[in-house]
């Protein structure tokens, strides 16, 4: 049985603890939100303990704490894990460079292991996977986001990362066709170029979070797409992660480290 904590009440939260709670080999002993009044929370008819203070990690001692809240508290929950001798796994965004340094050094100092990834949706980190095996065989890209309307920022973190990746798997940037002419002024529909690839968003309601890849070469064309339907995505890898955290010697930092895809 590993016993956990969830770092985060909120909708991600919410559905890390109903599928521990139905899980066999799982056990929820206590829920941690830095913005939420001490309590108690209905998981699945459950009423799990629910307190703002990260003391309560120490006293409930859990093997692991899962976080999907805020970067301001992930930076404060890191060393008091580390402290009560708790393994973290981490999915909370927007976390510096430096946090994820600095926690990485906590955790294997510590001789801890843990879980630190910015996605946790199997199909979106496989699709980033085989577009880095493609990107040096092919010379020309197109990556084609589409998100609900409620999206703020474009393109997408995950789109970027792609081009970015994609472009670090070559040596030279992709070919890209530039418009010799606007047909609507002002705007480039060739969309944003990053190494050499376009990027274009779509924002839709009726969307939830898809990209797709379009390759281009010679009389042939490569498409991989993903989609994902709800944060329902995230459970399985992040459960994964959970059952992994007790053997680690250390922090694992990307899902595709965890699945063995990457090695360095
Ligand atoms: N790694 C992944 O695959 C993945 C997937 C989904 C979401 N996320 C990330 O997980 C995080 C949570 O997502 P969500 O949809 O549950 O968000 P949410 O807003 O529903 O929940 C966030 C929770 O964190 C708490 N929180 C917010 N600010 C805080 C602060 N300053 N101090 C203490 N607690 C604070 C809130 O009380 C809330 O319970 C986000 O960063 C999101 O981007 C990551």
């Amino acid at each position: 049985m590993i016993r956990i904590v969830m770092s985060g009440a909120g909708n991600m939260g919410r559905q890390i603890m109903a599928a521990a709670e139905a899980a066999d080999d799982l056990e929820l002993v206590g829920a941690l939100d830095g913005l939420a009044e001490d309590g108690v929370i209905d998981i699945n008819g459950r009423q799990i303990p629910l307190r703002s203070s990260l003391n309560a990690l120490a006293e409930w001692s859990p093997d692991v704490v899962i976080d999907f809240s805020n970067a301001e508290w992930t930076e404060q929950l890191v060393p008091a894990a580390v402290v009560a001798g708790v393994r973290p796994v981490i999915g909370t965004s927007g976390l510096s460079d430096d946090a994820i340094t600095s926690a990485e050094q906590q955790v294997n100092e510590a001789g801890l292991g843990g879980v630190l990834a910015a996605n946790f949706a199997l199909g979106a980190v496989l699709m980033m996977h085989l577009a880095n095996i493609a990107a040096p065989l092919f010379d020309s890209v197109d990556i084609i986001e589409q998100h609900h309307d409620g999206k703020v920022d474009a393109p997408s973190g995950t789109a970027v990362a792609t081009a970015q990746s994609m472009r670090a798997a070559r040596d030279t940037d992709f070919s890209r066709n530039t418009a010799e002419r606007h047909n609507v002024d002002g705007y480039d529909s060739r969309g944003a170029a990053l190494g050499g690839a376009s990027l274009h968003s779509v924002r839709l309601p009726g969307l939830v979070a898809h990209q797709v890849i379009i390759f281009g070469g010679a009389d042939e064309t490569l498409t991989i797409r993903h989609d994902s339907m709800s944060r329902a995505s995230f459970i399985p890898e992040i459960l994964r992660a959970v059952r992994a955290a007790p053997q680690l010697d250390h922090l694992v930092i990307g899902l595709d480290r965890l699945l063995g895809l990457r090695t360095d």
